[in-house]
């Protein structure tokens, strides 16, 4: 896999937490002194089985991300491990929900910190970071509005889009327009998760009442032709994970998912990791498995990471700098 390690990336779905190493989770369980049942099988990675089970797993180890240096910490790992992987620009998405009590004041210093994290990774690696906000579903409209609001009033460098992920089949995507509707005032980028766990419906949802330019996964709109028109029509551009989709079994194999096909529909994709210790992946394995299985080639990947900047969520000059270093002949 280390071939693919050296291509330059741009990846636009990884959840902050999700990405946090089982090592980090335990570190800093043994440092405040926290048992955690149930969050690792015997070898010591993520213990889950579906993903009901995931999203559980996934809140019980956040129970240890306490303060905002322990988020400060997270982002310096994360973004450590994606620089080594050849990311060179990434999004995180972070839940305002999981930063201490919920209120303005804990949600600015968690930030603050974040953004320390960030700056120090950029010094560091050289990877340049942005902040997606992210509701989570099964909390409800109502703290996703909060969490929207958050967002709004923390604009700037770093936080540059809004989206929300968690159960996807808990509610109906347009109880959450209210919250949508203050991130889009505020002028950020917009995603939501569907076409994960449920079809092709989720994913017209999405469309029909959120003015989403991305969606996070999406891939289950291959259900449903007409909406793949509407897709590639639209220019929505698709946060695929597909090693995610494969080890949550919304797909049973490498050949059978759909990214190739959407792609060949004229449907923007994109790659991404999504959670990736929990689906025992990375980024260049992840481009690996899409070279071994649909013989994507580097320009293949090339092409698809410069989708992935024109549809980052990030200034001019941001997204200037990133082409440059995607391919820096072309500059
Ligand atoms: N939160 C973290 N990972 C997620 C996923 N794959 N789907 C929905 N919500 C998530
Ligand atoms: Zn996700």
């Amino acid at each position: 896999m280390t071939g693919w390690r050296d291509i330059p990336k741009v990846e636009l779905h990884v959840h902050l937490e999700g990405a946090a190493p089982p090592d980090f989770i335990r570190t800093l369980a043994t440092e405040k002194g926290i048992t955690l049942d149930g969050v690792f099988d015997g070898q010591g990675a993520y213990l889950w089985e579906d993903f009901a089970h995931f999203l559980r797993t996934y809140e019980a180890a956040c129970q240890v991300l306490q303060t905002p240096d322990d988020f400060r910490r997270l982002v310096e790992a994360v973004l450590a491990k994606s620089a080594g992987d050849g990311v060179v620009y990434t999004e995180l998405f972070l839940a305002p929900d999981l930063c201490g009590d919920g209120s303005a004041a804990a949600w600015a210093d968690y930030l603050a910190a974040m953004t320390e994290g960030a700056e120090a990774a950029e010094a560091a690696h050289g990877i340049t970071a942005r902040f997606i906000p992210t509701a989570i579903r099964h909390f409800g409209p109502e703290r996703a509005t909060t969490a929207a609001r958050r967002t709004a009033d923390t604009v700037g460098k770093y936080v540059t889009g809004f989206g929300m992920g968690g159960e996807e089949r808990f509610g109906h995507l347009s109880d959450y327009a209210p919250a949508y509707a203050i991130a889009a005032e505020a002028g950020l980028g917009l995603t939501v998760h569907a076409g994960e766990i449920c079809g092709a419906e989720s994913v017209a949802a999405a469309l029909d009442h959120l003015p989403v330019s991305r969606i996070g996964h999406g891939v289950r709109a291959v259900e449903d032709p007409g909406l793949v028109r509407r897709l590639a029509r639209d220019g929505i551009v698709l946060e695929t994970n597909p090693g995610s989709n494969i080890a949550l079994g919304v797909f049973p194999d490498w050949p059978s998912h759909p990214v190739s096909r959407l792609r060949d529909a004229g449907v923007a994709v994109t790659i991404s990791t999504d959670d990736p210790p929990y689906f025992h992946t990375d980024l260049p394995t992840e481009y690996a498995r899409l070279a071994a299985t649909f013989g994507w080639t580097a320009a293949d990947f090339t092409a698809i990471n410069r989708t992935a900047i024109d549809a980052a969520f990030c200034d001019p000059d941001t997204r200037a700098a990133v082409i440059a270093r995607l391919a820096p002949e072309d500059s």
